[in-house]
């Protein structure tokens, strides 16, 4: 991969775009040197053969939302901005509870499952799979009060991991009196191997939960869950992912993983509202208990004061309060916006801007994730020897937004993000750079 120079001339004002990665933009190819095998019969002429010349590039939609020119907002994988129409339907859902004697009951029921349609859509999944939960917090409780596990396995987790997983888990070892057993964050950058190695290890217990993500949430370092998944069923583990970094941007196939649990919520990389997420629950566990119990989630509503029977399917681990006027719209929205592109085009768009930014940071002497492990939207930078926060409000003063996990630089790209965006964060590190 070519890389931009080493120093950045400090008189430059504007820095120049970096090389791309040549996968993504690779030379169409010399149509011309190979003769087609039609070309050499003396047959009719065929039609051309298909060209084989990767599609254009997707561009930056911007244009659907409201940022202003001079921000370069690249804290994706805290908040995103919502989309003009996203924003519109939580309006409209506002209005919709100022007038509630409009309400048509059938049409907010078809709502509440056309939003589980579109988020099973992101992992392989059904809409009867998918519950409406709060957060992924809720969701990841919800598989642990639901996981029978004894105190001889162990329950497999990555170092750093975010509370929301980390913490019910380390809460559940202890209830169950199991081996919470923390992979450390490996030098190499390979979390995959790290984990393999972890899972294999001998003479440790089996593992009976395995706490997973597709990528590391704090640097983006993927982790290649195919892999593990195989070896982890041997021992009769449950697989339980936080895909919060990952629906929506990267594959996720929950029938591939045979995953047990998956959960995400909408207020990042789906570009919907916040408290409102979704958990994925395997038919091996719709037959589980629910955290709450309400009148959605029996099938009768509960006014004989009796227990009445759960509904089958995932939806008996749907929060009370399910049907929200406001958030459920908003989410169906901003799910649909992105399903309108091509994700494969999504993601090619976004690691074309990664790497642009990551080549930015290299010109400027920072170390950015290993190309090796990076995903196409979520980058950590290392600045070793500089001021991390400090660093970060250098570049807010230039109206340039990222964040700090973990030690690193955080940028996530989506598809607002463009080339003068990533052109203002060039000048705005390496200006920064001068001061901390
Ligand atoms: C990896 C990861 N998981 C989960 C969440 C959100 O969790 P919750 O919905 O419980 O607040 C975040 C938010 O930053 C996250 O980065």
């Amino acid at each position: 991969m070519k890389t931009a120079p080493a120093v950045l001339s400090p008189a430059v004002t504007a820095v120049a775009p970096p090389d791309r990665n040549s996968a993504t933009f690779a030379p169409a190819p010399n149509l011309s040197a190979t003769p087609s095998p039609q070309a050499t019969t003396n047959g009719p002429i065929a039609p051309p053969r298909p060209c084989a010349e990767p599609p254009p590039m997707l561009p930056s939609h911007r244009e659907l939302f409201e940022i202003p020119r001079h921000v370069a907002y690249f804290n994706n994988g805290s908040f995103t901005p919502l989309p003009r129409l996203v924003r519109q339907a939580g309006e409209a859902g506002v209005a919709e509870k100022s007038t509630p004697w409009l309400r048509d009951e059938a049409a907010i029921r078809e709502r509440a499952d056309a939003v589980r349609a579109a988020a099973s859509s992101f992992i392989g999944a059904t809409a009867d799979d998918i519950a409406l939960v709060p957060s992924v917090a809720y969701g990841i409780a919800t598989a642990a009060a639901n996981l029978a596990i004894g105190p001889a396995t162990r329950i497999l987790l990555l170092e750093g991991e975010f509370p929301s997983q980390s913490q019910e888990w380390a809460r559940l070892a202890e209830l169950r009196g199991a081996t919470l057993d923390v992979v450390p964050r490996p030098g190499d950058g390979d979390w995959t191997s790290a984990i393999q190695a972890r899972i294999d290890a001998p003479g440790l217990p089996p593992v009976g939960i395995a706490a997973l993500t597709p990528l590391l949430w704090t640097d983006g370092s993927l982790i290649d869950l195919d892999r593990l998944t195989p070896s982890l069923r041997a021992q009769g583990a449950a697989i339980v992912i936080d895909g919060t970094q990952a629906a929506g941007i990267l594959p996720i196939d929950v029938r591939r993983l045979d995953a047990d649990y998956v959960a995400f919520p909408t207020y990042k990389w789906l570009l919907g509202p916040y408290t409102l997420a979704f958990l994925y629950v395997a038919a091996r566990h719709q037959q589980g208990t629910p955290l709450e119990q309400h009148s959605f989630n029996r099938v009768a509503n509960g006014f004989r004061g009796v227990l009445e029977p759960l509904v089958p399917t995932a939806r008996r681990f749907d929060m009370g309060e399910r049907f929200n006027p406001v958030s459920l719209p908003m989410a169906l929205a901003g799910m649909r916006l992105l399903q309108s592109w091509d994700r494969v085009a999504v993601e090619a768009r976004l690691r074309a801007t990664t790497t642009d930014l990551a080549n930015y940071a290299l010109a400027c002497g920072l170390q950015p994730v290993d190309p090796r492990f990076r995903a196409p939207h979520l980058l950590g930078v290392r600045a070793l020897g500089r001021n991390l926060p400090a660093l970060i409000s250098a570049l807010e003063q230039q109206n340039v937004f990222v964040a700090e996990r973990g030690g690193n630089l955080r940028i996530g790209t989506h598809i607002y993000n463009d080339e003068e965006d990533v052109a203002r964060f060039g000048d705005a590190l390496r200006r920064a750079l001068q001061v901390v």
